[in-house]
């Protein structure tokens, strides 16, 4: 988790998205006012207590990040001083799910949000990021978008889902028959009724001219940007703030929690908590599940070659630790392996560490002022001077 975190912070700042470091408790109300009293995160997932101030103010431990940094930047007041904002955040998320492999009661995410653009470039914009990251970390992903329209076109679709559902009530599952009247939508989003879902309205069919171009000029932008994407009309979410563009991207390596970035637009949320009427748009990707699909598909990671130093002797030993740093700064990963154990434990050791190779410097190299080089991975060696040795291991890089 640690590497690809380190890769979507190098992104950030090709992109020039600033961190901003978000609490770990808020307010309970913040999440029923954002996300939404009739979500699944709100009403069955949050970790919530009573604090000890005489209002005994409700908290809850944060389930997604969205709304501390609508809250944070409204606070800030930059709402109204300096709208434009890019933002990201990394750490623990809590929601109380059934854990299950890639998915945790506290889990990771990396997050993205945009404030102050309302224009399809930035969604566009947003959606080549991951590519881009995905292209970085070497994986697979497919994209599925959608658009849920305005507040406009979102109220007639969501009248045409209620209707739906509840000209078909009885075949609806039991989830579905406890939400429907108070958000129709997650009918649209249920593992169980996927054949009613697929034949339900579709919020595409609802959406205004202005949201139609939005969106037509958002599939446009990926097109020319070389990002593959798939129109899913069962993208709703199950957050109560979006609005507009919405999208999943789910990766081919993993099974049942296969999503791994989700996100969407949310034009009304800065207002609804009690900020001016800012745009905002942004995503949040799931660390582990990152995770577990690099380890599924295998991917070689780009980084430093390893190397294992192995002196031999106390003359050795000292000018090993010299060579070290200069290794080092090349950038090489290097390891200074115990002088103190045999030839044969150093070299055993080196490969646990599963170094690329090992550099061997004994009292017969000091004195030609030279190393054995041993590629660990073609089990071959042969003796080069020290004067050579940085050129020999740099810049080839493990991959
Ligand atoms: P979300 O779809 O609830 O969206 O979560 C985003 C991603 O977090 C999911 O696609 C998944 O990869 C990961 N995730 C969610 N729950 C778990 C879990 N229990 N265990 C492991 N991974 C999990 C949001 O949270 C929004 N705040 C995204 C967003 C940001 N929208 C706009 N800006």
């Amino acid at each position: 988790m640690g590497y690809v975190e380190e890769r979507a912070r190098a992104l950030m700042e090709r992109y020039a998205v600033g961190e901003i470091r978000i609490p770990l408790l808020e307010r309970t109300e913040l999440y029923q006012r954002s996300t939404g009293e009739t979500s699944d995160i709100v009403s069955k997932q949050m970790y919530t207590f009573t604090d000890r101030d005489e209002a005994e103010t409700t908290l809850a431990l944060r389930p997604e990040g969205t709304p501390g940094v609508v809250r944070a930047y409204i606070e800030a007041g930059m709402d109204r001083s300096d709208p434009e904002q890019r933002f990201f955040y990394s750490g623990p998320m809590f929601r109380r799910e059934r854990p299950q492999k890639g998915r945790y009661r506290q889990f990771y995410q990396f997050g993205v949000e945009v404030f102050g653009r309302a224009d399809a470039a930035c969604d566009a914009e947003l959606l080549v990021m991951i590519d881009d990251l995905r292209r970085d970390l070497g994986l697979q992903f497919q994209l599925e978008i959608n658009s849920l329209g305005c507040g406009k076109c979102r109220s007639a679709f969501r009248t045409a889902v209620l209707d739906y559902g509840r000209a078909h009530f009885t075949e609806l599952c039991h989830d579905c028959h406890e939400r429907l009247e108070r958000n129709p939508l997650r009918l649209l989003d249920c593992k169980i009724d996927v054949k009613l879902a697929e034949a339900a309205p579709k919020s595409l069919d609802f959406l205004c001219a202005e949201c139609r171009k939005h969106f037509d000029t958002v599939l446009d932008l990926l097109k020319s940007a070389g990002v593959e994407f798939v129109i899913n009309p069962r993208i709703v979410r199950g957050l109560d703030y979006y609005m507009r563009t919405t999208f999943e991207v789910t990766s081919t390596n993993l099974g049942s929690q296969n999503a791994v970035v989700a996100g969407g637009r949310y034009d009304g949320l800065v207002e609804t908590l009690g900020g001016a009427p800012v745009p905002g748009i942004g995503f949040a990707i799931g660390m582990e599940r990152i995770a577990l699909a690099l380890e599924a598909a295998q991917t070689p990671r780009a980084g430093l070659m390893r190397v294992a130093l192995i002196a031999l002797g106390e003359a050795a030993a000292r000018r090993a630790t010299e060579l070290a740093r200069e290794l080092r700064a090349l950038p090489l990963q290097v390891e200074l392996l115990s002088t103190e154990r045999s030839l044969k434990a150093q070299l055993k050791r080196a490969d646990r560490i599963g170094a690329n190779y090992a550099v061997i410097i004994g009292a017969d190299e000091l004195a030609r002022a030279a190393a054995q080089l041993r590629d660990l991975g073609a089990s071959a060696q042969r003796e080069v001077s020290l004067a050579n040795l940085a050129a020999e291991l740099y810049p080839a890089r493990r991959d």
